[in-house]
Order: C-alpha cells, then sequence, then structure tokens
C-alpha cells in the first residue's frame, strides 16, 4: 500500500519548514541526485525524534540526511521525507567531548583542538557530520571514530532513547549496525569521544600537514563522494583501479580522478546514473584483471531499479 494517503500528505505538509520536490543535488558533497518527495531541515533532536516517530506510525519512509558526504542518490529522487539534520551543539568536559549530529566533523576537530584536546586530528580528514561518522565508522590515516568514540546517544523511532557502547553500534571498517545490521532506521543524537590532554598549537600544525598531504593525493576542491570503494584486505582500491589503467574513465560528466583513482569527480551536470555506470565499469575491470570484487563505500540512495 502507498504511504501517499491524504492523511498522511497532510500530515507532512503540516510539518513546521517542509519542502515538497525539494532537489537534494545541492545538498550533496558530489553535486549529484533528485529530489525527495518532501524534504524538511531540523536542529532540534527532540523535534527530529518526533518527526521520525510521526512517520514510523504513518509508515512513510524516511531518509536521515547529514552533509550528504559518501552518498550517491538516485536521479529520480527518494521516496518519502528526507530530514537533513543540522544540529549543532557540543560541549567539552575535561577530556570528554559531547557533539550533536548535524556537527562537521572538520568543524569538530578544531573545537578540540582549541580546548587543548588531542587525539581528534584525524576528523580533519573527514568530509561529513558526526552522525554520518558514527553511521559508518568514519575515519583518516588509518585512524577510526571507535577508536575515540566512548558512547553515542540515539532514538529508536517507536522504541524511544537509546544509549549506544562502540560494542552495541559494531563498528567496523566502514560499517555499524546502523548502516547494515540491526540500528538500521535509528537517529543519531549525539556522540561522545575521549580524547587526552595536549596542546592546542600542535593538533592545528598537525592537521595543515594532513591536510596539505590530502591536497595532494586526492580531488578534495572537486564534486565527489569521498572514496568510492572499501580498501580490500590488505590492498588499496585507488592503487587497483590505476593498475587497471582506468583513471580517466568517463561516463557523461563524471570521471574517475587522474590524482586518485578510488574517487569519481562530478566534472559538472554528472548524472547518478553516469556514476553509477562508471562504479560498474570500474567494478568488472578490476574483477577481470585481478579477481578481487570491489565493495563500494558510498552508499546508493533513493529510487533506484
Ligand atoms: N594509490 C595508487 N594509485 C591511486 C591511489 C592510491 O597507487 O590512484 C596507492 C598509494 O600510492 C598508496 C596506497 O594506494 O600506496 C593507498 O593510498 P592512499 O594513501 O591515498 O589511501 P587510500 O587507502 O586510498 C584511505 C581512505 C581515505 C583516507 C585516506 C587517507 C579508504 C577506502 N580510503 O585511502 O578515506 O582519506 O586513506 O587516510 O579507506 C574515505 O573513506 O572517503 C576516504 C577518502
Amino acid at each position: 500500500m502507498s504511504w501517499r494517503s491524504a492523511s498522511n500528505l497532510a500530515w507532512l505538509r503540516g510539518l513546521s519548514g517542509i519542502r515538497e520536490k525539494e532537489p537534494l543535488a545541492s545538498r550533496t558533497s558530489f553535486g549529484i541526485g533528485g529530489p525527495a518527495d518532501f524534504f524538511v531541515e531540523l536542529g532540534r533532536a527532540e523535534t527530529i525524534e518526533k518527526v521520525l516517530d510521526g512517520c514510523r506510525e504513518r509508515v512513510i519512509p524516511y531518509h536521515l540526511l547529514g552533509a550528504g558526504t559518501n552518498l550517491l542518490i538516485a536521479d529520480a529522487g527518494i521516496e518519502g521525507l528526507v530530514v537533513r539534520v543540522v544540529t549543532r551543539e557540543h560541549h567539552v568536559e575535561g577530556t570528554r567531548v559531547r557533539a550533536a549530529a548535524g556537527l562537521k566533523m572538520m568543524r569538530l576537530a578544531r573545537i578540540a583542538a582549541d580546548a587543548n584536546l588531542r587525539g581528534f586530528e584525524f576528523a580533519i580528514g573527514v568530509p561529513g557530520t558526526v552522525g554520518g561518522a558514527v553511521y559508518q565508522n568514519a575515519g583518516c590515516w588509518g585512524k577510526e571514530l571507535r577508536e575515540v568514540l566512548v558512547e553515542a546517544c540515539g532514538y529508536v523511532p517507536g522504541s524511544g532513547s537509546k544509549k549506544w557502547s562502540p560494542a552495541d553500534l559494531k563498528l567496523g571498517y566502514r560499517t555499524s549496525a546502523l548502516r547494515d545490521g540491526s540500528l538500521k532506521g535509528a537517529f543519531v543524537v549525539e556522540a561522545t569521544i575521549l580524547l587526552h590532554r595536549g596542546d592546542g598549537e600542535e593538533a592545528r600544525t598537525q592537521m595543515a600537514k594532513l591536510t596539505r598531504e590530502r591536497n595532494e593525493t586526492q580531488p578534495i576542491k572537486t564534486k565527489n563522494c569521498g572514496s568510492v570503494f572499501k580498501n580490500p584486505a590488505g590492498d588499496s582500491a585507488g592503487r587497483l583501479v590505476q593498475a587497471a589503467g582506468l583513471k580517466g574513465m568517463r561516463e557523461g560528466a563524471a570521471v574517475i580522478s587522474k590524482l586518485h583513482g578510488n574517487f569519481i569527480v562530478n566534472e559538472g551536470g554528472a548524472t547518478a546514473a553516469d556514476v553509477a555506470r562508471l562504479i560498474e565499469g570500474a567494478r568488472a575491470e578490476v574483477r577481470r584483471r585481478f579477481n578481487i570484487d570491489l565493495e563500494p563505500e558510498v552508499e546508493l540512495v533513493g529510487r533506484w531499479r
């Protein structure tokens, strides 16, 4: 049965700040994706929880959006309601930092350094939000969120507020129970990380060095979704794509970066279908040449088929 009953549509249209057929491309780092049937941007966790409970009761599909990184939204858009999480609070309590889901990881890295805390410098290389980082145990330079995460507060529509330990979240290499397991559909409200005291100036110097490095090896100033594939055990997806001679391969305005083989760049006007063809093409060629099946890290959402 469709969720588009008159009463459901009336409920959605009654939500404060709601927009219909809202283009999503500009809300993703890729600059790609069709519209959300309904779209709302919310900055208070309690409001998000109420809206998600409402969706659950009415069987309206919903999708939680953060910074729109690591995401490939279908050209036909996303069914139901897209909630963009823009909660931004943070609290520094000694060496513990609590941060709301919508805060950017890069911003939190600077906040931690300004509070003379160390151990979070790697987050300067993570383009998404805190919520997105919990969702897929984001990381950079060999460090991952799970190394500093103490606890996450969450909300399961229909079941209420939760506190999750890292073990509850089943954090692995770019995976969690939120992304791939029993907590699918749950909302990350905030994360608590534990850092250590140190010199903020040193942290800032290290972050500047790491950013320079990333700038030299990744096309960070382009429209992209971050790493397209997960690294297979003991190898690098970028190296494999390069070795298969695929750098520069193109579908429409989507092209495999010449700088880093694990990036696809939207040169302007690329469609999700272009990117999906490029991903499948690269995957097939790497499989044919090296008998390795690259697993996408980028998440495909919306109306594919
Ligand atoms: N390499 C090539 N050709 C390429 C790209 C890389 O030969 O086109 C080689 C490099 O020379 C290096 C090795 O592959 O020897 C690894 O490359 P790199 O250091 O660039 O790291 P990566 O494994 O490709 C990972 C993360 C990135 C993260 C960087 C830096 C994954 C899939 N990627 O990349 O994460 O920024 O390390 O720490 O885990 C992301 O997840 O979105 C992301 C960008």
